[in-house]
């Protein structure tokens, strides 16, 4: 029978732009998938956003757009971005989509006919940002562990489901699978809650205090808590009950997360499924968190890693080499855009783009531009073909113990046995010897040879690149492609026209706080959107600067004097940037209605509007010269 495989991300919340943990996660999943596909699997990979609840109310409220065209923009940052980061998934499914609110309703429905749902009363904490219920022993001094805020006290009448009832169920299959929940760190942690008694599950919120969600079907003045929307995306995706996609892919379903929603998939889920009489998944993978600083990602901080400013700057493919080599499948991870850096330089400009091009260059100046014939390894060349058995396998073993990282160490192991041969055979001293030649060309189909082999095992990580080495040993036929082609060596074509490109990757130069944290995601502002009167409010002024001196003991400020029909004196952090002198007699722009500020011990009244270049800061200028102190709109 042909194996399949069925892949989801967690469905991202649409209060917020993605950032690289999103993209990290949906990057693992799209290698998972195109690995499979590439293993000759059929394959079903599945993401999307979550768009009900309080949160994004509240979020929508702030940007001043309704909830629905709120959660229309948002989910399409992330569904335009996905293909920026060369993501294949099948099916991109939005929790607003008809269809899936139809599976929601007809879920609850399944399971409130059998008992399982019944109406009663509560009271608790609950955290917005989490949409769930805390129970005191859980708060951190009273606050919310993963948000630091308070939680609200709740006393509602609502409908619960009867998750107790599963709890012995659940642990008895937890226990007869150990990779249900994996890696075992995961496991463990779902074990854990479950050694407490398990409450039954709020599944309601009264339309009177929430009305942006998918009404019960059994009762219209409340709609559904948006966990128990959110996680039955994973069966209408592939078309629960009845669909052919359901047949074919829930027996194998596999779900990837980070450990921030352990709880709703280790716990709820299986439950929730259970009950519906729907079969539980086969794993729950769970991944650790990328960490900025030492510190969380967050919005206030400032630190918020957008991906596509990585992309645009760095590439697709390098981007996603180092996200999956630098964590370690289920251990946190430091961002650092140094270490980005390093890495493209030493793995891909050194040791693979090297590789390519010398390879490329002597195929092309000791064969005659084509794939030489096939030659049978040689005692000296015997060190290639079992090299790249050996990383098969090792790659194999590696996705099935889901640790992709150490697949990319194997690989780079064969990279580096390939470029040790070319060393210990000196292909250019045997171009030298004219009795040579046979031996030569027999050492440069192996090179190329090598370059397959990466190429198709590198192609779930880095797929442009696979696909640009390919082109330039003129690989058209697709049996050559897949992980079988590279079970035997010898598998490529004689007499294939060669393409030399030129550098594969082009080396960088780091520089400080370049492209990390943007303020901007997938090309769009993520500000919310103002009024015309919102942005009245800000007084806008041309300004002539009168005088202009450092700021002691501070290499960064300027004390000006500016004339804007009155005189003021205001600091700015250009001192880097321009020199006092130079600035007398600018006309520049201020905010002239900024609340005063002291800076080391100079009041400013007003701020200099200034942007970034490539070198460093720019004042704001004009190409006509405008009154002093007019406004600017
Ligand atoms: N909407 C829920 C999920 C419902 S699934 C039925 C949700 N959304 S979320 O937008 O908050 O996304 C959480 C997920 O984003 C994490 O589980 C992880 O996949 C990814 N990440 C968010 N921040 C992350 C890091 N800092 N590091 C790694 N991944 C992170 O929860």
């Amino acid at each position: 029978m042909e194996k399949t495989f069925y892949i989801t991300t967690p469905i991202y919340y649409v209060n917020a732009s993605p950032h690289l943990g999103h993209a990290y996660t949906t990057i693992v999943a799209d290698v998972l998938a195109r690995y499979h596909r590439l293993a000759g699997h059929q394959t079903f990979f599945l993401t999307g956003t979550d768009e009900h609840g309080d949160k994004i109310v509240e979020a929508a409220r702030k940007a001043n757009l309704t909830p629905q065209a709120y959660a229309d923009k948002i989910s399409a940052q992330f569904k335009d971005l996905w293909p920026e980061l060369a993501i294949t998934n099948d099916r991109f499914i939005r929790t607003t989509d008809a269809g899936h609110m139809e599976t929601v309703r007809r879920i609850l429905q399944t399971v409130y006919d059998s008992g399982d749902i019944y109406f009663g009363e509560y009271e608790g904490y609950y955290c917005v940002g989490c949409e769930r219920f805390y129970m005191e022993k859980e708060l951190v001094n009273g606050l919310c562990p993963d948000h630091q805020s308070a939680p609200e006290y709740r006393k509602e009448s609502n409908y619960f489901f009867r998750m107790s009832k599963y709890q012995d169920w659940l642990i008895g299959h937890i226990n007869d699978h150990p990779d249900f929940i994996r890696p075992e760190r995961y496991r463990n942690e779902a074990i854990a809650f479950l050694r407490d008694p398990l409450e039954d599950l709020c599944i309601s919120r009264p339309k009177t205090r929430l009305d942006w969600g998918i009404p019960l079907p059994f009762d219209d003045n409340y709609v559904t808590y948006v966990w128990f929307d959110a996680l039955i995306n994973y069966v209408t995706g592939v078309d629960w009950p009845d669909g052919e996609n359901f047949s074919a892919f829930w027996p194998v379903a596999e779900h990837l997360i980070a450990k921030d929603i352990l709880k709703p998939h280790g716990i709820y889920w299986p439950t929730m499924l259970k009950a519906a009489g729907i079969e539980p998944y086969q794993h729950l993978n769970v991944h650790g968190y990328w960490n900025v600083d030492q510190g969380k990602m967050s919005k206030t901080v400032g630190n918020v890693i957008n991906p596509l400013a990585l992309k645009d700057r760095y590439g697709v493919d390098p981007f996603r080499y180092f996200l999956l080599r630098d964590m370690v499948f289920g251990l946190d991870s430091s961002f650092s855009e140094e270490a980005f850096v390093q890495r493209i330089n030493s793995d891909l400009a050194n040791d693979l783009g090297n590789l390519v091009s010398r390879t490329m260059t002597m195929a092309v100046k000791y064969g005659d531009g084509k794939v030489p014939p096939v030659a049978a390894p040689a005692a000296d060349d015997l060190v290639l073909p079992r090299e790249a058995a050996r990383i098969l396998a090792e790659t194999e073993a590696s996705f099935a113990g889901l640790a992709p990282h150490k697949a990319l160490i194997a690989i780079w192991e064969f990279i580096n046995t390939t470029n040790r041969y070319i060393v210990a055979q000196e292909p250019w001293m045997l171009a030298k010897d004219p009795d040579q030649g046979a031996r030569l060309l027999a050492v440069v189909y192996h090179l190329i040879e090598a370059l397959r082999v990466i190429a198709v095992l590198i192609s779930p990580f880095m797929p442009g690149t696979a696909d640009k080495i390919r082109k330039e040993l003129g690989i058209k036929n697709t049996a050559t492609q897949d992980l079988n082609s590279i079970r035997t060596w010898g598998g490529l074509t004689a007499g294939n026209v060669l393409k030399p490109e030129g550098a594969l990757f082009p080396r960088v130069e780091y520089k400080p706080g370049t492209a990390a944290v943007a303020p901007e995601a997938g090309g769009k502002p993520i500000k919310p959107e103002i009024t015309y009167d919102d942005f009245a409010k800000v007084d806008l002024r041309t300004a002539k600067v009168i005088s202009a001196e450092p700021v002691p003991k501070s290499d960064k400020l300027l004390k000006l004097k500016i004339d804007m029909g009155e005189e003021r004196t205001i600091v700015a952090g250009i001192g880097k940037d321009y020199r006092p002198e130079d600035l007398i007699g600018k006309t520049v722009v201020v905010v002239a209605n900024l609340k005063p500020a002291k800076l080391m011990g100079v009041e400013s009244r007003g701020m200099l509007l200034a942007t970034d270049t490539d070198a460093g800061l720019t004042i704001l200028s004009f190409d006509r010269l405008p009154k002093t102190g007019a406004s600017v709109r």
